[in-house]
């Protein structure tokens, strides 16, 4: 029976063949990436995802083939039988199969093509959303392949490290109620049940637990989850966790697991050799050094309390601010006393962005200390200061007075902005960091409650279970985040495995008795039947494909991602639905414009 691909069987890729082929007959099929008529031959570079081969059709094999050739364009997809032959002279050096050329007897085309909304090659600078509405195509290019095909491996290498270990894979539904990991959820509407919704998982976190009371004492899961937030470059709706659970451990257990893991997969995807156990670091002196809770430790450049200092000066606005509650920081950034009036602009501009009032400085010259605020620093205070902070000639020192909160953060994240703008960085470094004992709950002024840190079903520290009654606010949890070079890429925690701390919890959360019965009895029934003490963590996978490859942004290692509207441009999902489907579900849309917000 004559099939589409008729006598012509793939026998090579286009990445493949070398100088010692020559003499055999080999089948290529693959998309044209370029094509150059030379008068009466023809060269066509044949592309798959392995590589380039060049294929000449030659008039001495017939007017027929040449005939054919001289029809090709860029991207027709196509199979060639031909020779291998050496290109001698003409070799190539830049193409792994530089050395031959396949010199065809036959070809089929299997598809035309229309000329492409952009070129097929390595670097392009076409607009994200025309990339995106053809990703088809986009996707055919090789930096988005190579990402892929490493993704691809890191998917094969977690698992063969998981199930070495005694992992066992098992799924969790996707049609689920609400886990709140402090985002939106994501709503399902039911037809059978008209006016109820199943909830998207934010993550498996409630069904791992479960299976660890049911004795699958250890559990991993390359999982999906959905989280309606504000997205960024590094936040997508839906986004993959490598999730795992253990039972009877503590927090150094699930470390070590994780460290084998993040070793073997650096070392299996891009042969890197990261040296373990990572550094621990708690997140109260994560905040006081680096002024945020994921600390990018490849370089210095830390944050200094000189609320003292500035409480026992002449600048009113430091000393109120200080007077009130408030704190002053402070970073030396060094041999930067040349730093421009623009530039110390357009950093205070950047500080503003996470709420900071203004930035402070002072150059430390040749001749003295020169800032706005000088002549409001005594001898103590300057000595005070240069302690401190090492100051010395040459140097620029950059403050902020605010609460707390607002120092560390626009300080913390200017420190991350300086790094990357002076280059202090090292961009072929992969520094891991340990955050630990982050606290339980955080005060939300608006709605004047506490929120988990982490999530509602993490265990407080043993040494600080009694602060859940007399002070819940400084209670640290036994929860951890995996940093790599600043970024976020797992975290997990000791869960609460006594119905009673769980009840407590939920209490100190707002969620009473009967809410938590509605939305999670059957995790307070589950813990009545002997629940083991347990713990796990979830992985980025995105982001860790993301530092693995050096890409800008998570939508360039995952295959088919959304905009920063959470839409898919090829797809045009999400999109309306017939009132049809509408009726079925119950369901009547009242607005078709945004929310105003
Ligand atoms: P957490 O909410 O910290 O923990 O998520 C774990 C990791 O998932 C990644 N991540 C995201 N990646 C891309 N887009 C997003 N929108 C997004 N949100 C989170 C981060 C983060 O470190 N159930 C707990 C884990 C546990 O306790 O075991 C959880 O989901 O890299
Ligand atoms: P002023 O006395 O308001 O002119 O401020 C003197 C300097 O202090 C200016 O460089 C301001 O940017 C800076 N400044 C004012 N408020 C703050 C603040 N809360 N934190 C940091 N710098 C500030």
């Amino acid at each position: 029976m004559a099939e589409f691909l008729k006598d012509l069987k793939r026998t090579h890729n286009c990445g493949q063949l070398r100088g010692d082929h020559v003499g055999q007959t080999a089948v290529l099929m693959g998309w044209v990436q370029s094509y150059r008529d030379h008068g009466g031959t023809i060269f066509v570079d044949l592309r798959d995802r392995y590589g380039l081969t060049q294929v000449r059709f030659d008039a001495s094999l017939g007017q027929e083939l040449l005939g054919d050739a001289e029809r090709l364009r860029p991207e027709w997809t196509l199979g060639v039988r031909g020779e291998v032959v050496s290109r001698g002279e003409n070799s190539n050096p830049n193409l792994p199969t530089g050395q031959i050329e396949l010199l065809a007897d036959s070809l089929q085309i299997f598809s035309a093509s229309e000329t492409p909304p952009f070129q097929i090659q390595d670097n392009i600078d076409t607009n994200e959303n025309l990339r995106l509405t053809n990703r088809f195509l986009d996707l055919r290019r090789k930096p988005l392949q190579d990402k892929l095909v490493l993704r691809s491996k890191v998917n094969q290498v977690t698992r063969n490290y998981l199930c070495e270990n005694g992992f066992l894979e098992l799924e969790t539904p996707i049609l689920t109620k609400s886990t709140p990991e402090g985002a939106r959820d994501y709503l399902v509407p039911s037809r059978v049940h008209p006016g109820q919704f199943y909830a998207l998982p934010q993550s498996p976190q409630l069904f791992k637990q479960l299976f660890m009371i049911a004795g699958y004492d250890r559990y991993f899961q390359i999982c999906r989850c959905f989280r309606d937030e504000d997205l960024r470059a590094d936040r997508q709706p839906e986004f993959t966790q490598i999730d795992m659970e253990m039972s009877f451990v503590v927090s150094e257990d699930v470390f070590s697991i994780c460290e084998g893991l993040v070793t073997r997969v650096f070392k299996e995807a891009i042969g890197v050799d990261v040296n373990a156990p990572f550094p621990r670091m708690s997140y109260a002196d994560a905040m006081r050094d680096y002024g945020v809770d994921r600390p990018d430790t490849r370089f210095g450049l830390l944050l200094k309390d000189v609320s003292e200092p500035f409480a026992a000066s002449g600048f009113k606005v430091f000393k109120g601010i200080v007077d009130k509650g408030g704190v002053v920081k402070g970073i030396n950034v060094k041999g930067k006393n040349n730093f421009s009036r623009k530039q110390l602009s357009e950093f205070e501009k950047y500080a503003g962005i996470y709420g900071a009032k203004g930035l402070a400085w002072i150059k430390i010259n040749e001749d003295g200390w020169q800032s706005p605020i000088a002549k409001f620093l005594d001898d103590d205070v300057r000595a005070k200061l240069t302690e401190t902070m090492g100051l010395e000639v040459g140097d620029i020192a950059l403050f902020v007075a605010d609460k707390a909160s607002v120092a560390n953060d626009s300080l913390g994240n200017l420190r991350v902005h300086l790094g990357k703008t002076l280059g202090l960085a090292d961009p072929n470094a992969f520094n891991f960091t340990w955050v630990t004992e982050f606290p339980m709950f955080e005060w939300d002024e608006d709605s004047q409650r506490f929120h988990a840190v982490h999530h509602p079903f993490t265990s407080p520290l043993i040494d600080d279970i009694d602060l859940l009654d007399s002070d819940p606010g400084k209670a640290r949890a036994a929860a951890y985040d995996l940093v790599l070079n600043g970024n976020e890429i797992g975290g997990g925690s000791i869960r609460i495995h006594s119905q009673e701390v769980q009840s407590k919890v939920f209490g100190l959360l707002g969620i009473g008795p009967e809410e938590a019965e509605q939305k999670f009895g059957f995790l307070l029934r589950a813990l009545s039947f002997g629940a083991p003490p347990h713990g796990g963590i979830a992985f980025g996978m995105d982001r860790l494909i993301m530092l693995l490859t050096g890409a800008e942004s998570i939508r360039d290692v995952i295959a088919y991602p959304k905009t920063q509207k959470a839409s898919c441009l090829m797809t045009q999902a999400p999109s309306p639905v017939d009132n049809d489907q509408l009726d079925e579900l119950g369901l009547r849309i009242k607005r078709t414009e945004p929310a105003q917000s």
